[in-house]
């Protein structure tokens, strides 16, 4: 699986199957082999890249059988793209045992040129016992594991394990490590049913956050519009989609935020297929098959239309505004949104050290974002490390993007405190006041007294016994006015931020210059022994390093502190100013945060090279195909100017 674009856990990411590409987040439509009630070739229209339908099913008639066996599974879907095969296991947890073996299954789909075949995996019901659900992980486990090597279509081996959080996680474990290739969650249906979103919000990331992250995650049943987002926000790649079908079945049509009766509604929305062609009085009377067919496809352009929505999120970063968005579509979601937040701290680490859109702030709810989780550990440490008197600088006395006033400044040069800016409800560093999010926000200025209180009293009850004041109420010591320099202890306090503590003081000592930009006044570079060592980004705030600036911090930090470990083979083109591909990497640090710049180092812990992390530091080992880390600078490159 390679990634092309990442936000948090969610990505869009793409492989490669016998029948060519797939490019994720994607929903499969279920097709049932006895009956085409859209003809598969027509599901590309709607935006459809590959199809799921059944083994089992075709397998147990010998008209499909033969001619699958005969002409291949794509001839008799009469589809040229990715298939996607299941192995009849949801057969046997609706009518009992399947007169299959798992080997048997798998055979069978390989033969019939299956892309993506499914062994014959225990499905674990939402209400089995403990015991039960272990038996169905490890049986799951033991199946898989059994079935032969075969270089043609892929393995899907499906993560069980019931509603019990130990259970899914060691299934996700084990299926990770296993020769399956693509991991579908499975055992879930009933949940879906049940619209039980929040427990389905646990399993999900239990087994997104403990599997291998460079194999794609399916969500087995999960292709109704209203989850579609959250899921794909926790991480979920691909769906299937019967429910196209069957509401279309039951005289519903689906909608982004849910679904609608046939006899209720006024008129087709205009992204409706169905739009302009027929009225709804006009289906409603249409023989039963006839209207099947109408309403199937009015359900198929809305799961697509809400993909695309979710993709063009990914892309422009912001998928959590979107989920928040999608909360008030109805109460069932917002309760799945609160369990979502619930897991911030599992999520907060797969989320970039910047996003390109702006952090919004709606109320105090938008605190729980897991892409601020950093920001607010790193501020309860600063006060918590300094430990020295905190001075609080009130919303009202600055703006973010606006230059702080000469009082302010003047202030903190001569007053040693902790200085606290009020921001979003939030008390932060006053040297972050450019970093992202702090000034790459909106916010509805929706000031909730109630949150900033609690945040001012977990503060407060750091710097205990300590004082806590209002810089207004300070004065400038004439005897201190320039006891530490603003700009200094900024760049210093941005690089502990994005490096980890200690990484300011190595990489800036007391004598390094500090360039402002003419037009702007902002800090650009800053120069050491007449060298750039890091260039402060207009965009977010954060450093980009030069190999200069690389070596300080490398020689400062112990191993692995930013390290990204490459073999010989990597290392000559590195040190060149190539990028580093995944699959050179021996090692890499944990704390890696994604978008981050990283140093690229041999064996020795030489530096090779510095550049920006594609992904966090555990998915780094994960994938296999892709770029993990671009080369900005390398130490014998004409690319580095430093
Ligand atoms: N379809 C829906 N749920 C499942 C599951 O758990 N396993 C398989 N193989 N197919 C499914």
């Amino acid at each position: 699986m390679e990634i092309i674009h990442r936000d948090g856990l969610a990505r869009i990411g793409r492989f490669t199957t016998l029948h060519g590409k797939v490019e994720t987040p994607t929903i499969l439509p279920v097709v049932n082999p006895n009956l085409l009630v859209i003809p598969p070739k027509e599901m590309k229209k709607f935006g459809a890249q590959a199809i799921i339908t059944n083994s089992y099913i075709i397998r147990r008639s010998s008209t499909l059988k033969e001619k699958a066996l005969k002409d291949g599974l794509h001839s008799l879907m009469d589809f040229d793209g990715p298939i996607m095969t299941d192995s009849g296991t949801f057969q046997s947890y609706v009518y009992g045992d399947v007169e299959y073996t798992n080997q048997e299954i798998v055979e069978f789909q390989r033969s019939i040129g299956s892309d993506i075949t499914t062994i014959l995996d225990i499905f674990s019901k939402p209400d089995d016992t403990y015991d039960q659900a272990r038996n169905a992980v490890m049986e799951t486990y033991r199946r898989v594991e059994e079935i032969p090597d075969y270089s043609g279509s892929m393995l899907a081996g499906p993560i069980q394990g019931s509603v019990y959080p130990d259970l899914r996680k060691q299934s996700a474990e084990l299926m990770g490590g296993s020769r399956a290739d693509y991991l579908p969650i499975g055992g879930v249906v009933p949940l879906l049913e049940n619209y039980n979103y929040e427990t389905l919000v646990d399993i999900i990331v239990s087994a997104r956050i403990n599997t291998n992250l460079g194999k794609p995650i399916h969500l087995f049943g999960g292709g109704h519009p209203m989850f579609l987002a959250m899921a794909v926000y926790l991480g979920v790649d691909l769906f299937d989609s019967a429910s196209y079908v069957k509401y279309a079945r039951d005289g519903r049509l689906l909608y982004p935020e849910g679904s609608r009766d046939i006899t209720k509604i006024r008129d087709f929305p205009y992204w409706s297929p169905l739009f302009g062609k027929y009225s709804p009085s006009e289906v409603k009377r249409l023989e039963k098959d006839e209207k099947t067919v109408l309403l199937s496809r009015h359900n198929l352009a809305a799961l697509f239309m809400e993909l695309e929505e979710i993709k063009e999120r990914i892309h422009e970063e912001t998928l959590f505004n979107y989920i928040q968005e999608k909360s008030r579509a109805h109460p069932y979601l917002y309760r799945a949104f609160m369990r979502i937040l619930d897991h911030r701290e599992n999520i907060a680490y797969f989320q970039d050290i910047s996003k390109k859109s702006p952090f919004f702030y709606y109320e105090s709810t938008s605190l729980l974002d897991p892409s601020l989780s950093r920001l607010m550990k790193f501020s309860i440490g600063y006060i918590e490390r300094n430990r020295r008197d905190t001075a609080i600088v009130p919303a009202d006395s600055w703006r973010p993007g606006v230059p702080l006033k000469k009082e302010i400044l003047a202030l903190y040069e001569s007053n040693p405190l902790n200085v606290m800016l009020e921001w979003c409800d939030m008390l932060i560093p006053m040297e972050l006041e450019e970093t992202y999010p702090v000034e790459q926000h909106l916010t509805s200025s929706h000031s909730d007294e109630k949150t900033f209180i609690e945040n001012y009293n977990s503060i407060a009850f750091l710097v205990k016994p300590h004082l806590v004041r209002y810089l207004k109420d300070m004065v400038v010591d004439p005897e201190n006015k320039a006891a530490r320099n603003f700009d200094l202890e900024k760049i210093r306090t941005v690089a502990d931020f994005q490096f980890g503590i200690g990484s300011g003081l190595a990489l800036f000592p007391e004598d390094s210059t500090i360039i402002k930009s003419r037009s702007t006044g902002r800090i650009r570079n800053i120069l050491y022994n007449g060298k750039i060592t890091g260039t402060m980004r207009t965009m977010d705030g954060f450093f980009t390093l030069t190999t200069y600036g690389g070596e300080m911090l490398r020689s400062a930090t112990l191993y692995p502190g930013n390290r990204v470990v490459v073999g010989r083979d990597s290392a000559e083109y590195n040190i060149k100013g190539f990028n580093v591909f995944f699959k050179f990497i021996l090692e890499a640090d944990e704390n890696i945060v994604a978008g981050n710049d990283v140093l690229v180092v041999d064996q020795d812990d030489r530096l090779l090279a510095v550049g920006k992390a594609t992904v966090s530091g555990k998915e780094l080992l994960s994938y296999k195909e892709g770029v993990a880390v671009k080369v900005h600078h390398a130490i014998s490159a004409h690319l580095d100017s430093s």
